[in-house]
């Protein structure tokens, strides 16, 4: 599918991990239309950012709209494959009334989508989903043919969003794989996402705030390694399938302070909160498929990436912490 040039489209593209798709699509040689609402989740100026290196290509092509009202027909028309990132991310906001734009977001923007491409039809649409669909797993490493189980509302509309895909796939022949992401880091991170509050609070020498005891572990992707899966998803024999990518290892979240005071030379101060309401204790990825079927693995470690973020997290915000030997 992606062997040639060819024009493809990423939605949530000034995201975190939209943009790096768009990067990576664009430096393959296609075209890319980049769809996003820049909602304000977090602040618009740094998805903008975000797609600095995309604008600078000539293949490249943004259009600001929100996929649950706008013409979206219009924007995909002559698209080979469309890669679904947009939504509204985020585990712990997703209770109370801000439920309402997890629904909008991930549901029915997915559903307005899929409307779209029954008119205008596509070879693959993929689609970002997320490993929050499992909830507190009974196996690790967890298979995709586990029983879903979301345990937070954020998850919830995942999976609804997943079965959207495959219901339009069923009826209208829509060629869909959903991607269950499992907690992605590097460049470009969220702001609102563990890494990144941690960095700031390190940098600041502000106490680092840890939901729960610290033990929880997390299955942690770097950022290329999940843009490689995906590239790889639009391509290989998997629609109508849904497939983990997990970065190949379970990691407590102690342990990645321990990493990072390491590669920071800065020691973390710890603060323990009140564990989440919504947070799985623990996810972990089986990762067979992706390797049997899209002939994809994880490059990356912890460590390297580690490095890469804390790098790309200076650099960014200027910021020159005093560092102390260990
Ligand atoms: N980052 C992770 O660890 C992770 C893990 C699992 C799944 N995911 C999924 O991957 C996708 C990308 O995540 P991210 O971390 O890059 O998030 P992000 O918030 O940085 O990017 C999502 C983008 O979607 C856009 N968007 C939201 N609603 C929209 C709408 N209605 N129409 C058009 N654009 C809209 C936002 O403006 C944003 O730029 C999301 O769907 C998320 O649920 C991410």
């Amino acid at each position: 599918m992606l062997d040639s040039p060819t024009r493809v489209v990423v939605t949530g593209a000034a995201g975190f991990v939209g943009s790096h798709l768009c990067d990576r699509l664009l430096g393959m040689g296609h075209e890319v239309v980049g769809i996003d609402s820049f909602s304000d989740y977090y602040e618009r100026a740094r998805k903008k950012q975000n797609l600095e290196s995309a604008r600078e290509q000539s293949g490249f092509r943004l259009v600001e709209l929100d996929l649950v009202d706008g013409d979206v027909a219009r924007a995909i028309r002559g698209a080979a494959v469309v890669f679904h990132l947009a939504g509204q991310p985020g585990v712990r906001p997703s209770w109370g009334d801000h439920f309402d734009q997890y629904v909008q977001d991930n549901i029915v923007a997915t559903q307005r989508l899929l409307e779209a491409l029954r008119e205008h039809p596509v070879k693959r649409l993929v689609f970002a989903s997320s490993s929050s669909v499992y909830g507190d797993a009974e196996m690790f490493p967890t298979k995709e043919t586990a029983l879903p189980r979301p345990v937070s509302p954020y998850g919830m509309t995942k999976l609804a969003a997943e079965h959207l895909t495959f219901v339009y796939m069923r009826n209208f022949g829509i060629p869909a794989t959903s991607l269950r992401y499992f907690t992605v880091y590097g460049p470009r991170q969220r702001p609102d996402m563990a890494f990144c509050r941690f960095m700031e609070a390190l940098a600041d020498g502000n106490e680092i705030e840890i939901y729960g005891d610290g033990e929880q572990t997390r299955e942690f992707t770097f950022v290329s390694d999940a843009v490689d899966g995906t590239v790889k998803a639009a391509s290989a024999d998997v629609v109508g399938q849904v497939v983990n990518l997990g970065g190949g290892s379970r990691v407590s979240v102690n342990r990645v302070l321990d990493t990072l005071a390491e590669i920071s030379g800065i020691e973390p101060r710890r603060k323990y909160m009140p564990a989440a309401l919504g947070d799985p204790r623990h996810t972990g990825a089986s990762i067979n498929v992706a390797r049997d079927r899209l002939g994809w693995e994880p490059r990356v470690s912890l460590r390297e990436g580690l490095a890469k973020q804390w790098e790309w997290f200076l650099a960014a915000s200027a910021r020159r912490p005093e560092v102390s030997p260990l």
